[in-house]
């Protein structure tokens, strides 16, 4: 699949080792837990009964299902993802365990949420906006579909070297590695989109060394604020 994130064998194991507690873990769907996120943004969003989520990048469904059940019923949670392949994953996981105030959409969140303009009070994506090409455009896609003074709360990986175009291996650019940008620049990214109040909520080192070409790999939790 594009973006596998993570390194570890057992899905479970390695939602656990980026953050995920195991107690939130058993209230999903089992089979929505594909332990390649990179962080736990859900643990910082401080998502409220009643709020209407999108979660980016939604794959399985790991995050939509975590913040269902923290807006409850008289909330709603819009996940998005480019693949047919995790829509039918999420979809079926959704269908499967009575989850209905969640919805899975098809989009490609560089061009085109499929969101309407000011509607939601929570953006989250775990792991995702760094395999886009142009990061700028993601994020002026989030703040567009966000309300005034909704928050942006996304893990992702930033790195200390980027590298050039020419240097840039598929195999990695879909592991989120290759693509990844600078922290500066990442940041630099969200307020040309226009948010305020950036904030660094965690951060961790992901990897380092050889196997990213003597570069260390970062992942960070990071809130915005439109
Ligand atoms: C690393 S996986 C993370 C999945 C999920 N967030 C999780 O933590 O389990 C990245 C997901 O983002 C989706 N994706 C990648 N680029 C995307 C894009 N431009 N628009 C929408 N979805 C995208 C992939 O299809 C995949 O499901």
């Amino acid at each position: 699949m594009p973006g596998e994130c993570s390194t570890s064998d057992s899905p479970i194991d390695a939602a656990k080792i980026i953050g995920y507690e195991k107690e939130e873990l058993e209230t999903i769907p089992q089979e929505s837990i594909l332990g390649v996120g990179c962080g736990a943004p859900i643990k910082f969003a401080n998502l409220r009964e009643g709020e209407t989520v999108v979660d980016l990048g939604s794959g399985a469904g790991i995050d939509a299902f975590l913040s269902a059940n923290k807006v409850s019923k008289s909330g709603k949670v819009i996940g998005i993802d480019m693949t047919d392949e995790m829509l039918e994953k999420a979809r079926a996981n959704a269908s499967g365990n009575n989850y209905g105030n969640v919805e899975f959409r098809k989009g490609d969140i560089e061009k085109n949420i499929p969101v309407d303009d000011g509607t939601v009070d929570a953006v989250i994506s775990n792991c995702v906006i760094n395999l886009t090409s142009d990061k700028t455009s993601a994020f002026l896609e989030i703040h567009r579909i966000l309300k005034n003074g909704g928050r942006m709360v996304i893990s992702d990986l930033v790195t200390d070297k980027e590298l050039e175009q020419g240097q840039i291996n598929e195999e990695q650019w879909c592991s989120c590695i290759d693509g990844a940008l600078t922290q500066e620049h990442y940041i630099e990214s969200i307020k040309n989109a226009g948010f305020h109040d950036v904030s660094i909520l965690d951060k961790r080192v992901y990897m380092e060394g050889e196997k990213v070409n003597g570069r260390k790999i970062t992942s960070l939790v990071i809130r915005a604020i439109k």
